[in-house]
């Protein structure tokens, strides 16, 4: 896996790290944060990818100095790494789901601090700076919470906009800025990758999405940076949005297993 830089100012930068080379596990993207010398990792990911990821970090900062992590949900592919870099730093704070606490120490971390957040959200302060943990609920977890930075801009979706790329993918979604039609078969072609078939089945609830699609229209968001696929960036933020607002979720529930 890469590290490559999302948004970047003197002392408050963004960077995915991406691209997998494992590819017996879901490909998943992890993100990291720094405000002012201070570090949190988001959706650290899983054991299997630990050392691809722990390599990619120390390219961005020493581990030792990573402050907090955050995880959205209770999911493997998101924490089942939690008791190595509990290892590698005991003095991390970890930043998850109230309603998953007893069951994300499954993955062994029975002595590691937590911060539970509460099912409404709550804001995290790094380097001084306004990190806004935004409920996302049965997106698609039961909690779920996704991370907005209105400072930079960068929203974090954990599985909202995920698409299932091949090895050598690019960490952004194409852009085509010269040609509107262009830019719309580009985001065309990447939700191609498996998008529709993703949110159909793993989102459950078309409630839920309207919520959270109303919500978010209100931020102003360059970055929307998912767990899997690539970054939506620019007037793909907008793309994506129309996109997941006019597609049917809960298709299981319809008996409807394509
Ligand atoms: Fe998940
Ligand atoms: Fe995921």
């Amino acid at each position: 896996m890469k590290a490559a830089p999302i948004y970047k100012t003197n002392d408050h930068r963004w960077w995915i790290i991406y691209d997998q080379e494992e590819q017996r596990v879901i490909d998943s993207n992890v993100y990291v944060v720094e405000s002012r010398g201070e570090f949190m990792i988001l959706d650290p990911g899983g054991f299997e990818i630990f050392p691809q990821v722990f390599a990619a970090v120390t390219e961005i900062a020493p581990p030792s100095s990573i402050r907090a992590a955050f995880v959205s949900h209770q999911d493997p592919d998101i924490a089942s790494s939690l008791p190595l870099w509990a290892a590698c730093n005991p003095a991390m704070q970890w930043y998850v789901p109230k309603l998953w606490d007893g069951f994300i120490r499954h993955y062994g971390a029975l002595d590691t601090p937590f911060v539970d957040i509460p099912d409404e959200g709550m804001d995290v302060i790094l380097g001084g700076r306004k990190l806004s943990l935004v409920p996302a609920h049965y997106l698609h977890a039961s909690a779920n919470f996704h991370v907005f930075d209105a400072a930079a801009k960068v929203y974090f979706s954990g599985d909202v906009g995920a698409a299932l790329l091949p090895p050598g993918h690019s960490a952004f979604v194409e852009r085509r800025k010269a040609n509107e039609a262009q830019e719309d078969k580009a985001f065309a072609e990447h939700i191609a990758h498996g998008a529709r078939y993703f949110h159909q089945r793993w989102m459950p609830s078309n409630r839920a999405k309207k919520d959270w699609i109303e919500r978010v229209r209100n931020l102003d968001i360059d970055f929307l940076c998912p767990q899997h696929g690539a970054i939506y960036a620019g007037a793909h933020v907008r793309r994506f949005l129309d996109w997941f607002d006019a597609l049917t979720v809960g298709s299981a529930l319809d008996h409807n297993y394509e």
